[in-house]
């Protein structure tokens, strides 16, 4: 499938086929699996079966719907973790992908999906190699059922696989790929410790945010994206302070959902393109990586697009209708700090980071800044860096937020 193009006034709008939310919509998965066949290929990591699995098998076999199960996804999926999937797919004759996770069980469902009715490797679909859209064939019906508030990969035509040949990661892009049915029940997500919805909830703020001064927004991810910020600015915190609060993670749910429509209809831009060599050289999980650098990136930005920003700002509630447009944007960067500070980000730094010396973080300092204009992604923020503007936003993020001694640790 080629992509409509936006200059003869076409857009692609993608989404999950069904959306089913609220607490106990867990439950319906059999009724969804049987609708596709007798037999569900369930893709997740062990973690998280080992706490959701029984009660996903139970629902299936309540349906009369044979469950295969795989649960051996890294959590960063890879080429390995997509061929075992596919090949218990083959051998054991399935009909519908069910995934139970967050974006490493649906990425790698969707890989699966991907070889069970596509020729090649999965490498070969790579945007590198096959470009966007570059899944020919539709793939089996999948089922995702989400476990965390922050990826929205339910709701994406993107899959991240790591290639552990070469420690690198590559992602495919299509339409194809977008899930059937996407679950969402807060139940699932009362278990995420502190840390992780910290970290999940500002990923979604960042996709959001990304999604909605990118180049590339327009009208319909713009409204998805308003939604989600709304929805984080209001509930982020509650949901991070109580777990079991599940009014707030409910809301959570729906916002990262939002977010990740709004992204993958539009684009993320160059927070996503920093976090991924920062989270690389510093072992940092995606959403940490993103959280810490989202407020500087905004800075950065603000005055490219301040009409943008200025809106993120009077929808986390720092602005009016009366501020005018250039003051309210500069105080957007601000409010996302303050979301920081109140779940304690920069604490996480010491558990889930390995933070290097000053000096040896400057040796990385350049690599990191190329790899991150190689993404791609930098093209799309509303001020593109230049590769020195680029290396200072990495030095500066470090100076105030991953030093030990730095302002935002101490
Ligand atoms: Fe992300």
């Amino acid at each position: 499938m080629t992509e409509p193009d936006p200059a003869n006034g076409t857009r692609l709008v993608v989404s999950p086929g069904k959306i089913v939310l609220g607490k106990g919509a867990v439950d319906s998965v059999g009724e969804y699996a049987d609708l596709y066949g007798s037999t569900a290929l369930v893709i997740a990591t062990p973690e998280i079966f080992d706490i959701h699995g029984d009660r996903l098998l139970e629902t299936l076999e309540g349906a009369g719907v044979e469950p295969v199960t795989y649960t051996d996804v890294d959590p960063d999926p890879t080429v390995a973790n997509i061929e075992d999937g596919y090949d218990l797919w083959e051998s054991e004759d399935c009909d519908v992908i069910v995934t139970l996770g967050g974006g490493s069980s649906i990425d790698a469902g969707k890989g699966v999906g991907v070889l069970a009715t596509n020729d090649g490797e999965i490498r070969e679909f790579g945007v590198d190699e096959a470009g966007y859209e570059g899944v020919p064939n539709p793939t089996p019906p999948l089922i995702a059922v989400n476990t965390t508030t922050g990826t929205g990969s339910e709701a994406t035509r993107t899959i991240v696989v790591t290639d552990q040949e070469t420690t690198t990661k590559f992602i495919v892009v299509s339409q194809n790929v977008v899930p059937d049915v996407a679950i969402e029940d807060p139940e699932l997500v009362r278990t995420l410790p502190p840390s992780h919805t910290a970290f999940t909830g500002i990923d979604a703020l960042t996709h959001a945010v990304e999604a909605f001064v990118s180049v590339k927004s327009y009208s319909v991810p713009d409204d998805f994206a308003r939604n989600a910020i709304r929805r984080i600015a209001d509930s982020f915190v509650a949901s991070w302070e109580d777990g079991d609060d599940l009014e707030a993670r409910t809301e959570m749910l729906i916002a990262q959902l939002q977010a990740g429509q709004a992204f993958t209809n539009s684009s993320v831009a160059l927070v996503h393109g920093m976090a991924r060599p920062l989270g690389a050289q510093l072992h940092l999980p995606h959403g940490l990586a993103n959280a810490i650098l989202l407020p500087y990136v905004m800075e950065f930005s603000a005055d490219a697009a301040p009409e943008k920003y200025a809106e993120v700002a009077r929808l986390f509630g720092v602005a009016d209708e009366e501020t005018p447009d250039s003051v309210a944007a500069d105080r957007a960067s601000d409010a996302v700090l303050e979301l920081c500070e109140e779940v304690s980000l920069t604490s996480y730094l010491e558990q889930f980071g390995d933070i290097p010396s000053r000096e040896e973080y400057l040796e990385v300092v350049p690599k990191m800044a190329r790899d991150a204009i190689d993404s791609g992604s930098p093209a799309n923020n509303p001020r593109e860096p230049s590769p020195e503007e680029l290396e200072e936003l990495f030095v500066t993020v470090y100076d105030d937020a991953l030093a030990p001694d730095s302002p935002r640790r101490s």
